[in-house]
């Protein structure tokens, strides 16, 4: 018998607060780790924030959620800095913040294509740079980036989208290049329709669902867990000898609609 430890690792998850990233969080903590996630503080995310930490909490784990403004990087640096205060160090940083929306390029406007490219690629530099330091220090730490199966078939929303999440996976090489000799390991999970408000938002019409659906050869869309539980897997021990991987969980969707 074998169990996934996390006892004595400390967690950020930058955009923790639902979907993939909510899962992430529980998930995380129900391994062990103590965990801090981060959400736009939104009032009407309020109660289901609470529910997250109360269910890790009746399942024995700790998740703090604190309200972060993702393209605050000086508040991301002070949330870095309290986390080590608090916990002694900082283990692992998941940086899932994202955004879609499916328009065509020319729809596409300059202030559009900042702020997509921002949410979704610039608030993980924000939370990688928080973090370099510290792990290196430490010589140790474990980075996984949240990417999406568009960079591999440029499906899945705008133009901006795939870019930003292509960038991510340019972020992730240069670290291993740069960072793994001093124990940082990073890596890439890109997910393809996944059952979350982003994809419901997505595909709201029943027929465009039933049709996405028949796409995948498993059969069925995924769960936030068939993420999260790859993010548990890569930081824990078993994952240390991985390094520098993109690894897509989409239920075969990409590989098999090409
Ligand atoms: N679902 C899929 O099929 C799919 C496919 C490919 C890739 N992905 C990627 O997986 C990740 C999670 O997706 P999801 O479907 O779980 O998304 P989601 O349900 O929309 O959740 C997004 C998360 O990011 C946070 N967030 C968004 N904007 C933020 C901001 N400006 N500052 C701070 N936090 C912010 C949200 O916080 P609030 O709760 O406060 O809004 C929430 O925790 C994203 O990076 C997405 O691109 C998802």
């Amino acid at each position: 018998m074998f169990t996934i430890d996390l006892q004595d690792k400390v967690a950020l998850v930058l955009g923790g607060s639902r979907g993939i990233g909510a899962s992430i969080t529980e998930m995380l903590a129900c391994a062990g780790a103590a965990v801090y996630f981060t959400h736009t503080g939104n009032p009407d995310n309020a109660e289901r924030i609470s529910d997250l930490v109360d269910r890790v909490s009746s399942e024995g784990g700790e998740a703090l959620g604190v309200a972060l403004d993702a393209l605050d990087s000086k508040s991301t640096e002070d949330l870095v800095r309290r986390i080590v205060s608090e916990k002694g160090g900082l283990d692992i940083l998941v940086c899932n913040v994202g955004r879609n929306l499916a328009r065509l390029p020319e729809e596409i406007t300059d202030q559009d294509w900042k702020s997509f490219i921002d949410i979704n690629l610039t608030s993980a530099f924000y939370g990688v740079r928080a973090v370099l330091g510290l792990m290196a220090a430490a010589g140790y730490g474990k980075i996984i980036l949240i990417g999406s199966s568009a960079v591999f078939d440029g499906g899945g929303g705008g133009l901006d989208y795939a870019a930003a999440k292509a960038g991510m996976t340019g972020m992730m090489t240069y670290l291993c290049r740069a960072y793994l000799r001093r124990g940082i390991r990073t890596n890439i999970i890109h997910p393809c329709v996944i059952e979350t408000d982003l994809l419901k938002e997505r595909y709201n019409d029943p027929e465009k669902r039933r049709t996405l659906e028949a796409q995948i050869p498993v059969g069925r869309f995924g769960k936030p867990e068939d993420i999260a539980g790859l993010v548990v897997f890569l930081a824990s021990g078993f994952g240390d000898y991985i390094c520098g991987q993109e690894i897509l969980a989409d239920g075969g969707r990409t590989m098999y609609n090409k």
